[in-house]
């Protein structure tokens, strides 16, 4: 198992996922997780600043994460949400959400009964706080870091329409609410930095793979 954290914008879903799919391992995606909660939050009608309501939502939040990097899917009930929870709307109340206790201790469960289902085969699991509080003693632990001004550009490439300066502002806003409720800026003991502020994305998914071989 490949445990992955880092910040918004470092690449990590797209790296981690190419990673798994050269592999031939499965991918997790932790953030999707919460992004669809919150998702599944709005859509219920629920204020995403009040934990109990949000809490409340658990009961019905029936979603299903795809831990296969070729034909990976969100859905929650029978809604395929797989890119309305990338949206910027969701960026916005997701670090709400996932600040609630109750919320991390229920999918920190649910991300570990698919890391036991696929611990066999290989998965890399990707996040914030997988090397730190998820998977711990995960045999590979990577934080994926870029400058600031480098994780700015790339998601606003992602996002067409949105100026630069708003999605940079969106990006520090949800990076210092993330960062209070656990570091993944700093590398915790034992965690390996792959900064790809310099590499483009098939010289950083080398640079992750390469990390993985060293420690085989
Ligand atoms: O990785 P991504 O940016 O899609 O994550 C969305 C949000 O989910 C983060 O901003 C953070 O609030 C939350 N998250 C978390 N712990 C994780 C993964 C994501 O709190 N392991």
């Amino acid at each position: 198992m490949v445990a992955i954290d880092g910040p918004a914008g470092s690449g990590k879903s797209s790296v981690s996922k190419e990673v798994a799919r050269r592999l031939g391992w499965g991918f997790l995606d932790t953030g999707a997780a919460y992004r669809a909660l919150a998702w599944h939050a709005a859509a219920s009608g629920v204020d995403t600043e009040d934990a109990a309501s949000v809490v409340s939502c658990l009961d019905s939040f029936d979603y299903a994460i795809g831990t296969d990097p070729a034909g990976y899917a969100v859905r929650v009930g029978s809604v395929d949400v797989t890119e309305a929870i990338r949206e910027p709307g969701i960026s916005a109340i997701v670090s709400a959400v996932a600040r609630i206790p109750e919320v991390r201790t229920h999918l920190i469960e649910v991300f570990r009964a698919i890391m036991a289902a696929e611990e066999r085969a290989g998965i890399v699991v990707e996040g914030r706080d997988i090397t730190t509080v998820v998977a711990p003693d995960a045999p590979v632990r990577i934080l994926l870091t870029a400058s600031e001004e480098a994780r700015v550009a790339r998601r606003s490439a992602e996002l067409v329409g949105h100026s630069v300066s708003t999605t940079g502002e969106q990006l520090r806003r949800r990076d210092l609410a993330d960062s209070k409720v656990v570091d993944f800026m700093n590398a915790a003991e034992g965690v390996t930095t792959v900064d790809s502020t310099e590499l483009d994305f098939d010289q950083t998914v080398e640079a992750v793979i390469a990390v993985i071989r060293d420690s085989q």
